[in-house]
C-alpha cells in the first residue's frame, strides 16, 4: 500500500525542524502530502524527492519567512498542523487553501494556539486564511472540544516550542501518529488514554533516527480495496505493509462485528509504527451499531463502511458521527444523498447515521457526484459492486490522496467505467448559497444516469468577465446564469440564441463547438407553469408586478400566450413604462400599459403576476390594497423561498387559484437541462426534489 498519508505529513514537518538530515521512504503519493512539502519549502527548509523517497535538510527549528502566502491546498492536517508549527516562528505567514478548505473550522486550533501565546487570525467566519505573526509560546494544560487528532498535533507541534510542559486532554482517544513520531524522534513526550504530555524544551531533542524512517502503508486508502473485497464473490487480496495503528484501526473492529472474513498477519513495526498484512475474502455481512467512542478510530471509514452497511440485512448505526460534516465536504449529507439516489435507505437523525442494508444489494442506476471529496469519490465508485463497473464518474480528487486508486482497482479486476464524458454543469450568480437548483439538477443527472456535477459559482458583479474567462479555461461551458449578471453576461458570451436575444437576458448557456451561446428558458418556464396550473392567459387582463428580469420573461410568455391586455405596475413607474414600450415594439397591437404600483387602475385582472423581489423576507405583500383579488382570478407568485408569501396567503383567503414559483423554476430548470444534454428531462424527478427541499 502507499504511504500513510497521516505519518508523511508529520515526518515531513518533524525533519523539517530537527538540525540534521532526514530520510523518509515510502512517503504518501498523494497531492496533500506534496503540498506539506512545498509549504516546507517556501520556508527554506530543503526537499528533495524521488518517488515515494524524500530527503530533507532540516533547519533546526528556524525556518524562513515565505515572500508569498502557502497553499495548503485541499489539505486540513498541512493547515493546522503547520498553524501549530508557525506559531512558534518569528515571522509572519499566511495559510490558505481551496474553497473546501477555506470554509472548514479553524478555531479548533487557533483558540488553543492563541492561548499558547501565539498570534493567529482567521477570516471573519473563522476559516481559513490565517495570518501567523511572530508570537511567544509558553505549553500549559488544553482541553480540547473535539477529539481531533489535527488540533491535537497543531498544540503538541507549538508546545515544542515551549520550555514548560504542554499538555493536551481530549474528550475521545485521536490518532497518535505525532505522539508515537515524536517519541521515536528522541523527545520526552507520554500518552495514554486521551491524554499526552510534552516536555517543554522539546526541539533540542529532536532528531531524525539514523537510517531514516520508513511510512507505513495507508489503512484509509487500504479500507476501499478491503471493502471492494469483501462485497465481489470470489475475492480473496492480501494488501502488504499496512499501518494498523490500534487509533486507526476501528474498521476493523466493526468488520469483526459484520463476521467479515479478515485476517491481520504478519505483525511488525516500523519507525515506532505497528505495521501488517491484511487478508480480506469476500464475507456475507452483518449489521453493525458503531458507539461515538469509536468514531476517531474510523473518522474517514465511515462513507465507506456505510456502504459495506448497504450489503448487510438489517439497520446499521454509527453515533456521534457529526464531525463528519466539517470534512472535506459534508459528508453524512453526501452519503446520505449519493447512496439514496442508489436506492440504499439511509437517514441522520442529530448525530447518528443509520443505514438499512439488505443481502444481495445491487444499486440502481445512477450517476454520483463526490463533491470534489477523495473519500467520497472512493467510495461511490465502489458502489456498483459488486456486479457492476466501477464508475469513474468524476474521480479526479483521489489524487490528494490515493492517486493510483483506479489502476490498483483495475488491477485487482474491476473493470472501470470509462464511459460517458463528465458532464460539468453549475450556477454563476452572485449569493446564490441557497439556490435549489444543485439538487434539482444533480437529481436530473441521476435520474438520467448521466456523469457530472452542477457546482455554484458566486462571482460578483466586478469579476464576471475574469469569471467567464475562468470557466472557458476550466472547460465548464455549460451553466445557469441568475442575478445580477443575467443581462451584463451577454458581453462575454460568443453569441446569442433568439429567446435571449429578445428578452435582452440569459439565463442558460450552453456550448457549441467550443463557442458559449446564451439562452434564455425563463419564459417557456413561466408558460408550462401556467400550462400545469391549467391557466389560459389567451385573451386574459393582466396584470404585472415588477419590471426587471423575471417580469420580462414573464410578459413574453403572456404576449406569445395571446393575453388580451397586459398592466405592468412597478415601483418605479419609469421602468414600467421602458419595459412596456419594449413590449410594443415587438409586438405593435397589443395592449399593453404601465403605472407606478399605487396607480393601478381599478378593475378585475384574470391573472396577476407577482415578479418583484418583495416577499422574499415573507413580510410585505406588493400588491396594493385597493387591488382586490376574486375566486375566479390565478394569481403566479414567482418568488418560490418562502413557498407561501404574503401574496400567496392573499390568494387563498380570497379563493384564488395560486402558480407556484417553484413551478416554474422547475420548467426552466429543466429546458436548460434538454439544451445541456439533448435528453429529454426527468420532470416528475425534479419536482420530488425541489418539494423536498423547498417543502414545497
Ligand atoms: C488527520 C486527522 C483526522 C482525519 C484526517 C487526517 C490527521 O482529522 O480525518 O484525514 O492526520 O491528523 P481530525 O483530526 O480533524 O478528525
Amino acid at each position: 500500500m502507499p504511504g500513510d498519508k497521516s505519518c508523511s505529513h508529520r515526518a515531513a514537518m518533524l525533519a523539517s525542524l530537527s538540525p540534521a538530515e532526514g530520510t523518509i521512504d515510502n512517503f504518501a503519493p498523494g497531492e496533500d502530502c506534496a503540498r506539506t512539502l512545498h509549504c516546507l519549502a517556501r520556508m527554506g527548509v530543503q526537499v528533495h524527492r524521488r518517488g515515494t523517497e524524500v530527503r530533507i535538510c532540516g533547519r533546526g527549528g528556524d525556518l524562513v519567512e515565505p515572500d508569498r502566502v502557502l497553499d495548503c491546498g485541499n489539505s486540513g492536517t498541512t493547515m493546522r498542523l503547520l498553524a501549530g508549527l508557525l506559531s512558534g516562528q518569528h515571522f509572519h505567514a499566511v495559510l490558505s487553501g481551496d474553497a473546501s478548505l477555506n470554509r472548514r473550522p479553524m478555531r479548533r486550533v487557533v483558540d488553543p494556539l492563541n492561548r499558547m501565546g501565539a498570534d493567529i487570525r482567521m477570516r471573519s467566519g473563522a476559516g481559513a486564511p490565517l495570518s501567523i505573526s511572530d508570537g511567544s509560546i509558553a505549553g500549559g494544560r488544553h482541553c480540547t472540544e473535539v477529539a481531533s487528532a489535527q488540533v491535537k498535533s497543531a498544540i503538541l507541534l507549538a508546545g515544542l516550542y515551549a520550555s514548560s510542559d504542554t499538555e493536551v486532554l481530549e474528550p475521545g482517544v485521536s490518532r497518535d501518529h505525532t505522539e508515537r513520531m515524536l517519541d521515536h524522534w528522541g523527545v520526552p513526550v507520554t500518552w495514554n488514554r486521551g491524554r499526552v504530555r510534552l516536555d517543554g524544551g522539546g526541539l533540542e531533542h529532536l532528531c531524525p533516527p539514523a537510517g531514516g524512517v520508513r511510512i507505513p502503508g495507508d489503512f484509509s486508502s487500504a479500507a476501499f480495496l478491503m471493502a471492494a473485497a469483501l462485497m465481489v464473490p470470489g475475492s480473496d487480496i492480501v494488501l502488504r505493509n499496512v499501518g494498523v495503528n490500534p487509533t486507526r484501526t476501528g474498521m476493523l473492529d466493526v468488520l469483526e462485528l459484520m463476521g467479515a472474513d479478515v485476517q491481520v498477519v504478519n505483525r511488525r513495526s516500523w519507525a515506532g509504527e505497528p505495521v501488517a498484512d491484511i487478508h480480506t475474502r469476500c464475507s456475507s455481512l452483518r449489521p453493525f451499531e458503531v458507539g461515538e467512542e469509536m468514531i476517531p478510530t474510523l473518522i474517514d471509514e465511515v462513507p465507506v463502511l456505510a456502504l459495506l452497511a448497504a450489503h448487510a440485512s438489517g439497520v446499521s448505526a454509527f453515533r456521534g458521527v457529526g464531525e463528519l460534516r466539517v470534512k472535506e465536504t459534508d459528508r453524512l449529507a453526501a452519503v446520505e444523498e449519493e447512496l439514496g439516489a442508489l436506492g440504499v435507505r439511509c437517514w441522520t437523525r442529530k448525530d447518528t447515521l443509520s443505514v438499512e442494508g439488505s443481502d444481495g444489494f445491487t444499486a440502481s442506476p445512477a450517476v454520483s457526484d463526490a463533491r470534489g471529496d477523495h473519500r467520497m469519490a472512493m467510495t461511490l465508485a465502489l458502489a456498483g459492486l459488486p456486479d457492476g463497473r466501477v464508475r469513474a464518474g468524476d474521480g479526479s480528487s483521489v489524487r490528494v490522496s490515493y492517486p493510483q486508486f483506479f489502476r490498483d482497482m483495475q488491477a485487482l479486476g474491476a473493470r472501470t467505467d470509462s464511459g460517458r464524458s463528465h458532464l460539468r454543469l453549475g450556477l454563476l450568480g452572485e449569493n446564490i448559497s441557497e439556490s435549489a437548483s444543485p439538487p434539482m439538477l444533480r437529481a436530473a443527472l441521476r435520474a438520467r444516469a448521466l456523469p457530472g456535477s452542477y457546482d455554484l459559482f458566486d462571482v460578483r458583479p466586478g469579476d464576471l468577465r475574469t469569471a467567464v474567462q475562468g470557466l472557458r479555461a476550466l472547460g465548464i461551458r455549460q451553466f445557469n446564469v441568475t442575478r445580477p449578471h443575467k443581462v451584463a453576461i451577454r458581453a462575454e458570451l460568443d453569441r446569442l440564441a433568439s429567446s435571449a436575444r429578445r428578452l435582452g437576458a440569459v439565463n442558460t448557456v450552453t456550448e457549441e463547438n467550443g463557442a458559449l451561446v446564451g439562452h434564455n428558458t425563463d419564459a417557456y418556464g413561466v408558460t408550462r407553469a401556467l400550462r400545469e396550473a391549467g391557466s389560459d392567459p389567451a385573451g386574459a387582463r393582466v396584470l404585472l408586478l415588477g419590471a426587471g428580469g423575471a417580469a420580462r420573461a414573464a410578459l413574453f410568455a403572456v404576449l406569445d400566450a395571446g393575453a388580451g391586455l397586459v398592466h405592468i405596475a412597478n415601483r418605479s413607474p419609469e421602468k414600467a413604462a421602458h419595459l412596456a414600450a419594449l413590449a410594443l415594439s415587438g409586438q405593435p397591437g397589443v395592449k399593453v400599459q404601465s403605472s407606478s404600483l399605487r396607480d393601478i387602475p381599478e378593475g378585475r385582472y384574470d391573472l396577476v403576476i407577482q415578479a418583484t423581489p418583495v416577499g422574499t423576507a415573507g413580510v410585505d405583500c406588493p400588491l396594493p390594497e385597493h387591488c382586490e383579488l376574486h375566486p375566479e382570478a390565478v394569481v403566479f407568485e414567482m418568488i418560490y423561498r418562502p413557498v407561501v408569501t404574503p401574496l400567496v396567503r392573499r390568494a387563498r383567503s380570497a379563493g384564488a387559484e395560486v402558480v407556484y414559483g417553484a413551478e416554474m423554476l422547475l420548467h426552466q430548470g429543466a429546458r436548460a437541462f434538454e439544451l445541456w444534454t439533448g435528453e429529454s428531462a426527468p420532470v416528475e424527478k425534479m419536482r420530488e426534489t425541489l418539494g423536498r427541499v423547498l417543502r414545497w
